[in-house]
This record gives C-alpha cells, structure tokens and sequence, in this order.
C-alpha cells in the first residue's frame, strides 16, 4: 500500500506530523514517522522559553535532537515558533517597551542564525490575533502595533532561505471575524512589500461532523494575496472522517496549499489525548481517519 508521503508528494505537497524530543525513544512512534511523513516540527523544543532560557544564553540542544533525527532521514523541517504570547523565556516577563522589543529581535536573529539553511518554513509570529479580530493583548503587542512587521522583516534578513509564515488557530472559517482579521494584516504585508511567505492554519478543529463549507475559500483567499498556506496543527475530536477527509480535500482543490502537518501522530501523543484526535491508535493502528485521508490526497 502507500503511504501519506506517498501519496501528499504525488501532487508536490508534504505530510507533516509534530513531535517532542522524548518520541526520539518510543519506537513505536519513530517507526510510523519515518515510514508515514516527510515534513517535522517539533511540539514545544523551538519555542522560546526552550531555545533561550536566559537572556543571551541558547539552548538548541533538543531541538537539533529532533531537527537531526528527521533531516537524517530526509524529512524536510517546519520551524516554530519564535514570537509568540506563549511559552515565553521567564527574563522576558520582567521586560517590557523598547527592551522588550529588543529581546524579541536577539531571539529570532540568535534562533535563525543557527538553523540558517536548513528549515523549509518558520512560524516567525505565533496566535497574535483575538477572536473578535482585533490584536489579542500580549506583552509583545504592548511594545507597539508595528511588532509584527518587525518580526518578520528581522527574520528574513536572518535567512533569506526559508519561507516565513504568520500561524493561527480559529482562521479556518472565511466568516469568522478572526479569520478577517488575519487575512487584512496578510493583504498589508503584501502591499506594504513587509516579507511574509506563508499563512499556517492550525485547523484545530472541535466537536462536530462538518468543517466550515467555506474552508477551502479561505485558503484560496490568502492564497490569492500570494502566499503559500498549509494546515500546520491538525487534529480533531474523535478523528471524524468526515472533518479530515474534508480538510483534505480542500487542500488538495487548492494548488498553493502546501501540505498538511498533524500535531502528534498517534493519539497518545496528542496534547488533546482525551479526544483521541490523530490518524493513528495508542497501539500504532491507522484508523479510520488516516483512510480517509490517504484516499483523499
Ligand atoms: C502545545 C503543545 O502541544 C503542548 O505540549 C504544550 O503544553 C502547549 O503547546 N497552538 C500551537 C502549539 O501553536 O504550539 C501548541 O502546542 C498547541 C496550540
């Protein structure tokens, strides 16, 4: 039979799954990602309280775990993240203002700088819009509205190499004011010539057994501004096959769709394990989902 990779690269596109540097052990979890994926992320090691701890002192030690293990086998690599309103180093919270910013900018160059060349995509920014679609409040937004902006243009003079991607939860119906709210910072960006690549919908999706019908017009929406757009967080309650045959497929209906990443691969990696929301059983299994997703791509 095939598999996701298999079948995602016969369209060009990529199957991506996140993993945490303790799966580098469970080989139950290492045989399915290296027969199954061809992009990687990982789960929390690249955030900022894991790569800078302390003011100017980086620890790259388990994420290049990870970046390695999967470069080796050659899976391409999703960075994330580097400006985020969570998981921020603890000396951050004493900073606020220009000092803020100015942390915020040593992190992405002192991060970027090491992983120079090497990854297919970063999430430079990270969830900074609310649901009503204004900013959502956050340290960083206190140092003024332009942090975004500066993020990415601090990134792309980093490493001109790697796509650049703005990444959000809740963006996945066209109605929704928070999706708005992210589509109107992407059409500035590109008519304002800031860098931005990529637009990564999380697609979290919750209860239900429908996905927004107007899904697929969102991602050609923030397609048709000229950035790539993929599904980078995928997982959804009870794995309906419905929702992931649908998310697939609206992918697959829109060429600059770049590929889809599931966040964790068997449901016992999952942050929300009790819903048992991945392609894969605790015993390694596909289930009914990962079917409906194979035959959709
Ligand atoms: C989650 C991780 O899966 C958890 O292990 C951690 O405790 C919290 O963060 N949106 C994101 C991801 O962008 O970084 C989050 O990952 C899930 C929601």
């Amino acid at each position: 039979g095939t598999t996701l990779k298999a079948a995602a690269e016969r369209s060009g596109r990529y199957f991506g799954a996140a993993m945490g540097s303790d799966r580098l052990t469970d080989s139950g979890f290492l045989t399915i990602a290296s027969r199954e994926f061809d992009m990687m992320t990982a789960v929390n090691e690249m955030k900022p309280d894991a790569t800078e701890p302390n003011a100017g002192q980086f620890d790259f030690r388990r994420g290049d775990a990870i970046y390695n293990w999967a470069n080796e086998r050659g899976m391409r690599f999703r960075g994330h993240t580097l400006a985020w309103h969570g998981q921020q180093p603890r000396f951050w919270g004493s900073l606020s203002g220009s000092a803020l910013r100015a942390a915020m900018i040593s992190h992405i160059n002192g991060v970027m700088a090491h992983y120079k060349g090497k990854f297919a995509y970063w999430d430079v920014v990270n969830e900074a819009y609310a649901e009503n679609g204004s900013r959502r409040s956050s340290n960083l937004q206190a140092t003024g509205n332009d942090w975004i902006e500066v993020a990415f243009r601090t990134a792309r003079a980093a490493d001109p190499s790697v796509k650049l991607c703005y990444n959000d939860y809740n963006i996945e119906n066209w109605t929704y004011a928070k999706t708005q709210g992210v589509y109107n910072l992407i059409k500035d960006f590109k008519a304002r010539g800031v860098p931005v690549d990529c637009v990564g919908l999380q697609t979290h999706f919750t209860g239900g057994s429908s996905l927004p019908g107007n899904f697929q017009q969102t991602l050609s929406s923030f397609a048709a501004l000229g950035v790539d757009v993929a599904l980078t967080e995928a997982d959804v309650t009870n794995a309906s096959t419905s929702q992931y045959q649908g998310l697939t497929q609206a992918c697959m209906n829109v060429p600059r769709c770049v590929g889809i990443t599931t966040w964790g691969i068997r449901d016992s990696d999952s942050w929300r394990g009790s819903e048992n929301p991945l392609l894969f059983d605790r015993n390694s299994n596909p289930k009914a989902a990962y079917t409906a997703v194979l035959n959709a791509l």
